[in-house]
């Protein structure tokens, strides 16, 4: 009786996961607007803009995304939504000038960073040190 007790409780525990569990099958599609794809970075050197970036990542980007990048910073589960992984084509694939538009306007459980990072150059920054983050 102990173990079918046991069992019982074992399968309501897995039932109830499954149910919480964030799945990303509904994640909605995110496209930057065209004008915005087409932007191109005005830092030239890329190995400082990603060490510059790679500062501004660390206070402001990485609670979330983590330090790699790899959606597992300290207040990813608290959110809605799955950051993602930049170490992958979905992110990588991406051109600049929409990692810079999703940077500076954000979305949902992405913040907008337009007035938090005022200056364009420090978020091209964050983009060109995102482009470090490729497997
Ligand atoms: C509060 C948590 C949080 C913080 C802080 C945060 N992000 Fe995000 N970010 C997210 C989430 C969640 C998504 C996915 C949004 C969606 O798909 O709707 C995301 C998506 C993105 C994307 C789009 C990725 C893709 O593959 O399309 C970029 C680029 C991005 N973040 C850059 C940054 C940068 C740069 C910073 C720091 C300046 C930052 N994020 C800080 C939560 C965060």
């Amino acid at each position: 009786m102990k173990k079918v007790l046991v069992l019982l409780i074992v399968v309501m525990g897995w039932i109830s996961i499954s149910f919480t569990e964030k799945t990303n099958l509904d994640k909605k599609p995110w496209n930057a607007p065209d004008n915005f794809k087409k932007m191109k970075s005005p830092l030239t050197d890329a190995a400082a803009a990603a060490a510059d970036g790679k500062v501004l990542w660390n206070t402001h980007c990485k609670s979330c995304h983590g330090a790699k990048g790899l959606g597992d910073g300290s207040k990813a589960t608290q959110l809605e939504t799955e950051p993602g992984d930049f170490s992958k084509a979905d992110t990588q694939a991406q051109p600049d000038g929409s990692l810079f538009y999703k940077t500076t306007e954000g979305r949902d459980d992405m913040p907008s960073f337009k007035k938090k990072i005022p200056d364009e150059d420090d978020r091209w920054a964050l983009v060109a040190f995102i482009r470090t983050l490729k497997k």
